[in-house]
């Protein structure tokens, strides 16, 4: 680290841009607080880094306080080109992708724990190409954090189409978005298990994947990230979660892992878990996408991760993330295997029919149809190698070209249904479901299963999982996501029973709660 050469970052008076400037004052006052000028920025060009260090007093001791709690401002405006940058707090990024152009003012603020009296912020350029794109920020507001009780609802009822936000047992906002609900007995307790996306971090850093247990399907107790990401390679020899898990691994193997567990790039998407009774393991599936080296797409990997651990709670060991069965078309057509590759993966879900065996289904073919392929007996890949597979056997493209997505297969009596909706990114579109005899079809089109007012858009959701609560009384429920584009990790889970008719017909009625 290298103090600026003969800099300093200040502010100019006029226009409250941040420039630089020859000499600064320590601190300007603002009113309600001051903006700091420190002169003792430091800047690490190979990293793209231009980082604070606060000394911070230990609120431990203090009344009303949250203890050694701070909340950190940091804001933006300057007088040159868009600028990109990323914010870490105590080394860990709070924030992607905050973008801010020529003369805006940006702010971002994020509540973070300091324990050694050191507080540091840091904004960082992930892609700098050249001096342009050096990291800047104007301002850096620090303050303590009043120390509030969270209030604690016990729930007696599922929230319908109101979307109500939803809290654990600790008063938390629940981060389980994309998931799935399912009844596992373990050391003979039987418990409902909630397993989804954690957006904390909105849309990134990827916050991992979230699980959550409950007796009552009410009352949701936290049970942690299951599979962690990760902040930097260093974390696999600095880190013993990490260590522990990928420790053996060669130097090769450890960057594939990094690719998928990157939280400042990639996308952890709709996970869902199996227990396999042979190998005693839980086994997650999930869609694994995001940037890598090569690629700036967020969603141009498309490949299925696969994880594993001995317990629902973790900690998942992540295997791989692979390109899954494709289709060998006798007319040549391939137009859909460009930029995304042969057997790709997007939305997706698993299922695990009476006699245990075990299907995925999703989208593929650049969203246009929907695979549904056979797992091998330990839950942990394809039945067989996608070089060898036999479509109608191994797997089946069951909706050829609907372009649909977030498919939810269950079974009910002697039928298969899944239900899915249109592709249109975060806004809702009509749901349809579709009916068969088997999980490898044939698939018969149902048309829609909402049936009032709100139904074009799934009452503003988008289907995710149904649960077979009490299959044998036909109490089946369908859960729904309810994005919050600009602000997903305010995203809400809207559940509604569905309702079995005469002729292998569903209905999902309106009911607010
Ligand atoms: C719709 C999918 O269902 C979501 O899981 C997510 O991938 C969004 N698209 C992204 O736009």
């Amino acid at each position: 680290m290298v103090k600026l050469p003969g800099y300093t970052w200040g502010c100019d008076e006029d226009t409250e841009n941040s420039i630089v400037v020859k000499k600064a004052s320590n601190a300007t006052d603002i009113g309600d607080s001051f903006i700091y000028m420190s002169t003792d920025a430091v800047y690490d060009k190979e990293k793209s880094i231009l980082g604070y260090t606060f000394d911070v007093p230990t609120l431990d001791n203090m009344e009303g306080i949250e203890p050694n709690t701070y909340e950190v401002t940091v804001a933006f405006k300057q007088d040159w080109g868009n600028k990109n940058v990323n914010i870490l707090l105590e080394g860990r990024t709070v924030a992607t992708d905050v973008s801010f152009g020529k003369n805006e003012w940006v702010s971002k603020t994020f509540t973070t724990q300091v324990t050694d009296g050191k507080l540091n912020v840091q904004v960082k350029n992930p892609r700098r190409k050249s001096q342009d794109d050096d990291p800047i920020l104007n301002y850096i507001k620090v303050r303590a954090v009043k120390h509030t009780e969270p209030e604690i609802i016990t729930y007696d009822s599922i929230s319908g189409v109101a979307g109500a936000p939803l809290y654990d047992t600790d008063g938390k906002l629940i981060q389980a978005h994309g998931g799935q609900i399912q009844k596992l007995t373990i050391d003979g307790v039987e418990k409902w298990y909630w397993i989804g996306e954690d957006k904390t971090y909105d849309y990134r850093p990827c916050g991992g994947i979230h699980m959550y247990s409950s007796t009552d399907l009410y009352n949701w107790t936290d049970e942690g990230v299951v599979l962690k990401t990760m902040e930097s390679m260093e974390e696999f020899t600095e880190d013993d979660y990490f260590k522990n898990l990928y420790g053996n691994l060669t130097q090769e193997e450890k960057e594939a892992v990094f690719i998928d567990l990157d939280r400042n790039n990639c996308v952890m998407e709709r996970p869902k878990m199996l227990y396999n009774e042979k190998t005693k393991k839980y086994v997650i599936w999930f869609h694994a996408d995001g940037r890598t080296p090569n690629s700036d797409s967020d969603y141009g990997k498309a490949k299925a991760g696969i994880a594993v651990s001995d317990s629902p709670a973790g900690p998942f060991q992540l295997l791989g993330s692979y390109k899954l069965n494709y289709h060998n078309d006798p007319d040549g057509d391939y137009s859909y295997d460009g930029w995304e590759g042969r057997g790709s993966v997007r939305d997706m879900n698993l299922f695990k029919d009476e006699d245990g065996t075990a299907y995925v289904i999703y989208s593929s073919e650049g969203n246009l149809t929907t695979y549904i392929s056979k797992l091998n007996e330990d839950y942990t890949g394809l039945a067989v190698d996608r070089d060898e597979a036999e479509e109608g056997v191994d797997f089946v493209r069951a909706f050829e070209k609907w372009s649909r997505e977030a498919p939810a297969m269950f079974k009910y009596k002697d039928k298969y249904y899944i239900i899915n909706s249109g592709c249109t990114g975060w806004s809702p579109n009509p749901a349809k479901y579709a009916v068969a005899d088997s999980p490898m079809g044939p698939w018969t089109d149902m048309g829609d299963p909402c049936t009032d007012s709100g139904k074009d858009t799934t009452y503003d959701t988008q289907s995710t999982c149904v649960i077979p609560v009490d299959p044998e009384n036909g109490l089946y429920v369908y859960m729904g996501d309810r994005w919050n584009a600009g602000d997903l990790r305010n995203s809400r889970y809207v559940w509604l029973p569905v309702e079995f008719q005469e002729e292998n017909k569903i209905a999902i009625r309106r009911y607010e709660n």
